[in-house]
């Protein structure tokens, strides 16, 4: 059998472990996805400790993604966004990933946006930072925009072509892009968004990374403004699917994945 889990702490609330298994079944897979809650400052101990259980792949969250990145081999794009969410041990070593970034693009990409022209990220915490390095390398022209500004023209300055901007300038930056997609907490639990709904236009596509409610307020406003809305478990389940792809070698049965995620938001 094998083994895929999640550390984080905590973990108890966790979507992954239905959406892992469901896909497991739906291949006839022998394998069980749990979950681990290591001491905050026992991320790479955690590590070293699945590596010696044979542990097939982790999945990371917080507050260990950083700690991790230091204690496994990062894949050129984790090495990029300084983060790991995902580790193989299938290897010598154990090796990291970041499948956030490829989880927004996945997402998007199922809805069929095209991922050309100038992309605007609202936030340049962890998730602002994947999405940001994962839309620039599928070309676009990244705008970052964040309450801190100067947190904004730091993360930019890393990523190819990249800006970064305050909140005051979302107005501007909308009106000449395709692309939006909120990396914030607002909207979380909260009736709030981050982009005043003077800015939305009907030739935006509006991906939220926030999934609880499922409808932000955010998208609420994208498509009263005829956008194309992706909501936040889209970007969910293809961050799953992808380090699901990475640890089996298989194509992940992602509409079954989906439906386990939904049932349970
Ligand atoms: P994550 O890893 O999920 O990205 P994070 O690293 O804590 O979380 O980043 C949170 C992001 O949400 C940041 O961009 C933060 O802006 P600041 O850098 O200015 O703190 C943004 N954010 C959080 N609360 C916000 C609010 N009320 N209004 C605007 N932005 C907010």
């Amino acid at each position: 059998m094998d083994v895929y889990g999640l550390i984080g702490n905590p973990v108890e609330h966790s979507l992954s472990p239905p959406m892992h298994e469901a896909g497991y079944e739906a291949l006839d897979l022998d394998a069980r996805y749990v979950t681990f809650e290591p001491a905050a400052d026992a991320g790479a101990e955690a590590i070293a400790a699945a590596d010696t259980l044979a542990v097939d792949g982790l999945n990371v969250t917080i507050p260990f993604k950083q700690d991790v990145f230091e204690a496994v081999e990062p894949a050129p794009l984790a090495e990029r966004i300084g983060a790991v969410n995902t580790v193989d041990f299938s290897g010598e070593t154990p090796r990291g990933y970041n499948t956030d970034a490829v989880g927004a693009v996945r997402a998007l990409a199922h809805h069929d946006v095209k991922l050309e022209g100038t992309a605007v990220v609202v936030g340049a915490g962890g998730a602002g930072r994947a999405v940001a390095f994962g839309l620039a390398d599928e070309g676009m022209a990244v705008r970052i925009a964040n309450r801190t500004a100067s947190k904004a023209t730091t993360l930019a300055a890393e990523v190819d072509g990249a800006t970064g901007h305050g909140l005051d300038d979302l107005d501007d930056l909308l009106a000449d892009a395709e692309v939006l997609v909120n990396c914030t907490s607002v909207g979380m639990e909260e009736d709030a968004t981050p982009v005043p709904e003077s800015a939305l236009h009907g030739d935006l596509s509006v991906l939220d990374a926030v999934y609880s409610p499922i409808e932000t307020r955010l998208l609420r406003d994208a498509d009263a403004a005829g956008a194309t809305t992706v909501d936040g478990a889209w970007m969910l389940l293809y961050q799953g699917v992808e380090a699901f792809e990475l640890w089996t070698g298989e194509t992940a049965p992602v509409e079954a994945m989906n439906r386990a995620l939904r049932a349970r938001l």
